[in-house]
């Protein structure tokens, strides 16, 4: 083991030691593993970016047992690494060096759900898409979507705070977050897993944890408000010719669609390319340098149809869209949607991918795109943008061969300095992780960091939760 991995020196935590195998073991048996090749896979981060060197997995299935766990690594000065579906974009998900990895996998139990309020809870490592499977039966839906929904856990999407393709419709998952249950790094079990969509009483400590990237506790259980399922959703795939246009349809969408509007994506012709080389994927519409996707789900779908296409009619008559196809049905929405939601994947088989999650004023997005494709002109291969457009969220992706620390260094700053001009966020969604810590600076003034920093210490005072993770060490 390296003292000094990505230029970052390993923390005095101890190395687990045949006594720590031996309590592990008696604790959850047969859910240590130390086996180096099923362990590979879990130290490796989901755009091969990050890789640390773990030696053991715990996969607790209660949060008795994540408590005890977490008791005796505190006691022991062990550091620890939550994991959920490791599908995170920042380098947050694996070790950096030694830490013992504890999975959610085996948290995956529904607790309750009540179909007169919609609250549903459960153990933090229920995948999203079983959750929303699960829901679907029951005639609701899960509030938040994403392409990474097949591996992703809730638990997961929680400590990211993940946004995804509805937010626009459904809000952030500190609004649908009702309750947590945690445990904190000493190992005692914090339950704040109310399931009221009021209350009051005290601070809100859940919000603490949402977003936390696994640096303040482990959560273990979670409640959220779930929506009914749209008894009529429509996609519109269209073609624009400029930005401005994308952003004109945009605010005649949601002068016209209002309520029914359920997401507001975009992507431009460049990613679009990837997605059609890479995937072998075709789209319906061509030869418009933006595309956007705009979704309805409503209770009526004669109502919404004829909302969507007085709509279409009218940007198609401006001049504002150019072309465009429409999908009822279950199935044609599906193969439309994964165009969308797999440029991620494109992306990855294009080269190294240096990814940015940047929130700027809507009007200002694209032009980050356009500045750093002439900043980096010929050194990289492809920069594309596409995003949560209705949520001011741009995803700023370079690709290149392989990977060249000249490139980073043209990026890097520059892309976090273009960002904070604006007051703008270098992470819109993803976090900060591993890869972004450094650049907090950027989107929160040095007092709000303080902040936090002191707050992580009194929450974790021996740092063994993700540490090199989240946030910059204090001095
Ligand atoms: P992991 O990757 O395992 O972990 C992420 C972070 O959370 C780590 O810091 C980890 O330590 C911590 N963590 C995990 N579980 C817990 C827990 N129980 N308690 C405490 N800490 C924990 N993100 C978006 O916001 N919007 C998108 O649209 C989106 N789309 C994506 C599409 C693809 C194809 C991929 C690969 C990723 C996408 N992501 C997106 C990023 C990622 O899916 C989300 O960040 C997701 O919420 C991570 O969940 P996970 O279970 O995989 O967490
Ligand atoms: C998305 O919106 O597709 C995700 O956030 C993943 C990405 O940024 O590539
Ligand atoms: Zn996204």
């Amino acid at each position: 083991l390296t003292s000094e991995r990505y230029g970052v020196q390993r923390l005095p935590f101890s190395h687990v030691s045949d006594s720590d195998l031996a309590f592990f073991e008696h604790l959850i048996p047969g859910r240590v593993i130390t086996d180096p090749d099923e362990l590979r896979l879990f130290n490796v981060d989901w755009l091969q970016s990050v890789r640390g060197c773990s030696t053991m997995l715990l996969r607790p299935r209660t949060a008795a047992e994540v408590s005890e766990i977490l008791r005796y690594c505190n006691k022991r000065n062990l550091a620890v690494n939550p994991q959920g579906g490791n599908t995170g974009l920042v380098g947050g998900s694996v070790p950096v060096f030694d830490e013992i990895i504890l999975s959610t996998a085996l948290m995956n139990q529904v607790i309750s759900f009540n179909s007169v309020s919609g609250i549903l809870v459960c153990q933090a490592g229920c995948i999203l898409e079983n959750l929303n499977t699960y829901l679907e039966e029951l005639d609701f839906i899960m509030p938040l979507d994403l392409g990474a929904k097949g591996s992703c856990h809730i638990g997961g999407n929680v400590a990211t705070n993940a946004g995804g393709l509805r937010l626009l419709r459904y809000g952030s998952l500190r609004g649908t977050v009702l309750g947590l249950e945690v445990v904190l790094a000493d190992g005692s079990i914090l339950n704040c897993l109310a399931s009221l969509r009021k209350d009051n009483t005290g601070y809100d400590l859940k919000q603490l944890f949402i977003g936390s990237e696994g640096t303040l506790g482990v959560i273990t259980a979670v409640s959220i408000l779930c929506p009914r399922k749209p008894k009529s959703v429509n996609l519109a795939f269209l073609g624009c010719q400029s930005f401005s246009q994308v952003l004109g349809t945009f605010t005649t969408c949601k002068g016209m669609l209002g309520e029914i509007l359920s997401a507001y994506e975009f992507m431009d012709d460049k990613c679009m390319k990837l997605v059609e080389s890479h995937l072998k994927l075709s789209k319906p519409v061509t030869g418009s340098p933006f595309y956007i996707l705009i979704e309805t789900s409503g209770s009526n779908s004669a109502h919404d149809e004829e909302k969507l296409n007085n709509f279409l009619e009218h940007v198609m008559a401006s001049g504002l869209v150019t072309d465009g196809t429409v999908a009822t049905e279950d199935k044609k929405i599906k193969i439309l949607w994964s165009l969308r939601e797999r440029i991620t994947e494109a992306l990855t088989h294009d080269g190294c991918v240096y990814k940015y999650d940047i929130s700027l004023p809507v009007e200002r997005l694209y032009d980050l795109v356009i500045d750093t494709r002439a900043r980096l002109g010929k050194t990289a291969k492809n920069v594309v943008g596409y995003g949560h457009l209705g949520d001011g969220n741009l995803h700023l992706n370079i690709t290149a061969e392989s990977y060249s620390h000249s490139l980073l260094n043209a990026i890097e700053p520059f892309v976090y300095k273009w960002t904070a001009q604006y007051n703008g966020s270098i992470s819109a969604e993803h976090g900060l992780g591993f890869k972004k810590k450094h650049y907090i600076q950027y989107s929160k003034p040095q007092e709000a960091v303080l902040l936090m920093q002191q707050v992580k210490a009194m929450l974790d005072p021996k740092g063994i939760l993700n540490p090199y993770k989240t946030l910059p060490a204090s001095s």
